[in-house]
């Protein structure tokens, strides 16, 4: 299956930052990072009930780990990411599944087209995160279920000493460009669902542990992400390699081996069936 372009030449402004910040080491990401999310996968994909007969769609799928894992479970499986170079990493790790590089708030999918939609760590780097879950709610058919999942509250998760790191390095006046805890706090996130007209039906709590062998591994996977990137344009590789492992030492053991413990939270929401009203 190749890879399908349906941007048409045409990249809203803020996705194109996006694809830029996210497009920096795919290969980095996909060793060292996206693994990390491998519990929290597991549980959306849960949540969500995939399996035999369920098409579904990975929105901000990255290098594809979670649609390997649906492919895995007996679903048909779809992804989607503005980042191309991303997906040409997925294309290799699941080649069944059809991927497309377009943007959340505008998918290039009919009406009711999946009984499942998920989204991991994606919709918080949307402009505008409720018309992103509009998208994904037109696309799920009635009864169908979206499965989000993203960091907990900042301060329960090791990793955000990284995160002000790295930002510190960072140009204030683009803070916004890199948001991840943005839909984290409080009820930000089912906030958000129902304002897409969706009904939240259940929520859970899961703890990933970003482990690297080495401060050389962590920084590899840390620098390749769009928080490392935006660091690095600004203020180059040098300073920001010495800023993370600066970060990283109370996470560091003494063989040099690196574990942050982090919280994330996924929340499933449903399209409501269309309700037959009699007299
Ligand atoms: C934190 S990564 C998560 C990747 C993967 N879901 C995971 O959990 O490892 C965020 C992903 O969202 C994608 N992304 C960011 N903004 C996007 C947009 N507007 N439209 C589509 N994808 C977007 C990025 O390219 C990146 O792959």
């Amino acid at each position: 299956m190749t890879v399908i372009d349906d941007l048409n030449g045409s990249i809203p402004e803020s996705a194109a930052v996006q694809r830029r910040l996210w497009s920096a080491d795919p290969e980095g990401w996909a060793a060292f990072s996206e693994p990390h999310t491998r519990p929290l996968f597991l549980a959306v994909l849960d949540a969500v009930g995939a399996g035999p007969g369920i098409r579904l769609l990975d929105l901000g799928c990255g290098t594809g780990l979670l649609p390997a894992l649906a492919h895995g479970r007996g679903a048909e499986v779809l992804g989607l990411d503005i980042a191309p170079a991303l997906l040409a990493v997925a294309e290799r790790l699941v080649p069944e599944a059809e991927l497309h590089v377009a943007d959340l708030q505008r998918l290039p999918f009919p009406d009711e087209s999946f009984d499942a939609v998920t989204a991991v760590n994606a919709f918080q780097f949307a402009a505008d995160p409720v018309a992103a879950f509009g998208e994904a709610a037109r696309v799920l058919r009635p009864g169908g279920r979206l499965g989000v999942g993203l960091f907990a509250e900042p301060d329960r998760a090791e990793s955000t000493a990284v995160h002000h790191a790295m930002s510190r390095l960072s140009p204030p006046a683009r803070a916004g460009d890199h948001a991840p805890y943005a839909l984290s706090e409080g009820d930000n996130l089912p906030g958000a669902l129902r304002s897409a007209g969706l009904v939240v039906t259940d929520d859970g709590e899961v703890e990933c542990v970003w482990a690297y062998r080495s401060q050389d591994d962590a920084v590899h996977g840390l620098m390749g992400s769009a928080g490392g990137t935006r660091a690095v344009e600004h203020a180059g590789a040098r300073a920001v390699a010495t800023a993370i492992r600066a970060a990283l030492a109370p996470f560091t053991d003494r063989s040099g081996a690196v574990a942050m413990h982090n919280m994330f939270r996924w929340v499933l929401a449903t399209k409501q069936e269309d309700v037959m009203m009699n007299g």
